[in-house]
């Protein structure tokens, strides 16, 4: 059985039970039409894999409202994402901001996320959470959001400047990917009634895991199948993000190179055939290749970290699930 078979089903069932079916439905039809069209559920697996990591199946079962939560979360961030990146493309279908238009697509992610907050206060009823582990999920939810936040302002901030180097840009991937997938490892590790340790190890994890992550995201954004990946191609290019890419292309290129990036990325219109010269200079400079080899390390990273975790099945599934991701194309 793979590793999305043996889990997303079950987050898939619980996710269906959260009452969306509710009035008004301008706000709660775009509410079912995100949760339902196809994540890859990748951080609700990370909370049921830590939980399993550090408590074994008693745990799993336990970690379901965290692993709900983060997902609800992770869609929150998605659809307010979209906004502000101007994407008209998600998971292959129209973004919510381009379907219902920016104010439902703002309600909608203000809704996700106080949905997410009455999953994790099922634990304050849960007489096996302790209130030091009920109020240890809290804060690392809170924190989390709030560093995602940060790091997308970040993001944004840098569409601006000509001042961003790959230091900087490794900063903000820490803050607006890393922040989530440590936070849903580390949440499992909580319910999961792992040591400090453990749950310090599942945090570093999660944060090499994201660095690989966003690389990878920004290069998909470049080399992937639009049709599978769902999103359009060259988005970020035309957008004028500072993806890791595009900063590495900076350093790797000649003056002729360096002058057309440059033109090319503040123009505020490019056409198919900019998008296609920007990656021609990718190729040209060995971005590409380069960027492959900088994801390679960090999921590396994440396989060293991991000796330090005891055998399990839960190990071996994260395993499988960092293989997935390795090969991922969407
Ligand atoms: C997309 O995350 C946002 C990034 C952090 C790059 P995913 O690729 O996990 O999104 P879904 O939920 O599977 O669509
Ligand atoms: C995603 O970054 C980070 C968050 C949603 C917090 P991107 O803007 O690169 O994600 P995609 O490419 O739109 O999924
Ligand atoms: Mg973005
Ligand atoms: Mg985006
Ligand atoms: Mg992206």
């Amino acid at each position: 059985m793979n590793i999305f078979s043996k889990y997303v089903p079950l987050i898939d069932r619980e996710l269906k039970k959260i009452p969306f079916d509710c009035d008004p439905a301008s706000l709660y039809e775009p509410c079912r039409y995100i949760l339902k069209n196809g994540g890859k559920r990748i951080r609700p697996l990370l909370t049921l894999l830590g939980a399993g990591i550090c408590g074994r199946d008693e745990a799993v079962r336990k970690a379901v409202p965290a692993a709900l939560a983060v997902e609800l979360i992770h869609n929150f961030t998605l659809v307010h994402d979209d906004i502000m990146d101007e994407a008209d493309s998600r998971r292959g279908k129209p973004s919510v901001h381009s379907k219902w238009g920016i104010p439902t697509a703002i309600l909608v992610g203000d809704l996700l996320h106080t949905e997410a907050f009455q999953q994790l206060n099922l634990y304050g009823s849960d007489t096996t959470v302790s209130r030091e582990q009920f109020s240890a999920l809290y804060k690392t939810l809170l924190d989390s959001i709030k560093t995602v936040c940060e790091g997308q302002a970040l993001d944004m901030e840098f569409e601006g400047s000509n001042d961003v180097h790959t230091g900087l840009y490794l900063k903000m991937i820490e803050g607006k990917t890393s922040a989530l997938l440590s936070g849903s490892l580390s949440m499992g590790g909580i319910v999961g009634a792992g040591s400090d340790e453990q749950i310090d190890y599942l945090r570093q994890v999660g944060k090499q895991m994201g660095l690989a992550f966003q690389i990878q995201d920004d290069l998909l954004d470049v080399v992937a199948d639009p049709e599978k990946f769902g999103k359009v191609q060259g988005g970020d290019i035309r957008e004028g993000k500072k993806t890791y890419l595009l900063l590495l292309a900076f350093e790797l290129s000649n003056e002729i190179q360096k002058k057309e990036l440059h033109r090319l990325s503040q123009q505020n219109y490019l056409t198919d055939t900019d998008v296609e010269r920007v990656i021609d200079i990718y190729e040209q400079t060995g971005t590409i290749r380069k960027t492959e080899e900088k994801v390679s390390a960090y999921y590396q990273n994440v396989l060293d970290l991991m000796n330090s975790f005891e055998d399990s099945t839960f190990k071996t599934d994260l395993v499988s699930l960092l293989n997935f991701l390795k090969n991922r194309d969407y």
